[in-house]
């Protein structure tokens, strides 16, 4: 019996220039590059087998069989992976989160990005650094981000071999710490998907195209320099500007909403604590996504402060905390081929 497996883990990674917007919303080639660090603190660890016996896909998700449309997108990147590979084989994919998913910390990146790296070994291909994030990247689009390590660009490019991420600055290159806080008793949110594709609906859609190329230069100049409060005023505005995106494009699915809101009241408060902890003199700057979880971005030297101001916000029960550090890129935890495959 002809079968071959691997396990590969990625981390999710945040965005400090964001994603936002498609030219090819099947092939996920964005309107915009972007750039992003890796979260050390999640991990998604996913195991590939492909097994001839097996007469369909098998998808399990943290310990469930997975959702259709889950299982459906799922198969869909396998077929991506066997296509290359020439595998006619079923497989078995077992892929654990080692963070509640409920409070909402995206995670088809992480998801997408472990699945390519474990999918492609299993199969017997070795692809590059480059090829991986093309084929992560039709998974879901932010997971071609996941693939290398620590800081990273994403080239919007033309065409599917041209939209790539690639390293710009290795994790070691400056001790940032990512404080991620989620809340509970999350709504449900408008997919990123219908998300992208109500964008150009927004009067403010073109003008953020238009700006992007700027805060992009600023954003990695600031990176490279290590400067955070450079970076930290750029990620903020940049955050805001999807929001203001999303707040005044028209989603087809929910004729009812006006607009798209992803903050909940308890991201505008931590919102306007940040600036006023930095008027107090704290340099501590926020991210958001599209969700109601705050990212803050700080130097090490002033992670207890921002955890304790923090603290005195909100009750503990009340949020979720994980402190992140530049994370390294995916990588591969196990692989047996078998020799007879
Ligand atoms: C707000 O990568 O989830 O997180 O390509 O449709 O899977 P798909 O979209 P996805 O979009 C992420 C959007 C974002 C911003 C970002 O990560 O850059």
């Amino acid at each position: 019996m002809a079968m071959a497996s691997a396990t590969a883990a990625a981390h999710p990674n945040l965005a400090l220039v964001k994603y936002w917007g498609q030219v090819d919303p099947v092939l996920h080639i964005p309107a915009n590059s972007s750039i992003s660090v890796n979260l050390s603190g999640a991990t998604t660890t996913t195991s590939v087998t492909f097994d001839a016996q097996l007469p369909a896909d098998e998808v399990v998700l943290n310990g469930q069989p997975a959702e259709a449309p889950a299982q459906r997108r799922v198969s869909t990147h396998l077929d991506r992976i066997r296509d290359l590979a020439g595998v006619q084989s079923c497989a078995r994919v077992v892929s654990e989160n080692d963070f509640p998913t409920a409070v909402g910390i995206a995670s088809s990146a992480s998801a997408f990005a472990a699945l390519s790296l474990a999918g492609s070994r299993a199969a017997g291909l070795h692809l590059g650094k480059r090829e991986l994030s093309v084929l992560a990247r039709k998974g879901s689009g932010s997971a071609a981000r996941s693939i290398p390590g620590g800081f990273v660009m994403w080239t919007a490019g033309q065409e599917d071999t041209g939209s790539y991420a690639y390293q710009i600055a290795p994790q070691d290159h400056w001790d940032l710490r990512i404080v991620t806080i989620a809340f509970r008793a999350q709504p449900k949110e408008v997919s990123s998907l219908e998300g992208h594709r109500a964008a150009p609906t927004s009067p403010f859609y073109e003008a953020r195209l238009r700006t992007v190329g700027i805060t992009l230069d600023v954003v990695r100049r600031a990176l490279l320099q290590r400067d955070l409060s450079a970076l930290g005023m750029a990620a903020e505005r940049e955050a805001m500007s999807l929001h203001a995106v999303a707040m005044t494009s028209r989603p087809d699915k929910q004729p009812w909403m006006s607009g798209i809101y992803y903050m909940e009241p308890e991201t505008l408060r931590v919102i306007r604590a940040v600036q006023q902890w930095r008027q107090e003199g704290l340099p501590v700057y926020f991210s958001l996504d599209a969700g109601p979880a705050v990212h803050l971005l700080c130097e090490p030297a002033h992670l207890d402060d921002v955890t304790t101001a923090l603290g005195a916000l909100f009750e503990p029960r009340e949020l979720w905390v994980m402190v992140s550090r530049p994370g390294r890129g995916a990588w591969v935890v196990e692989n047996n081929l078998d020799p007879a495959a």
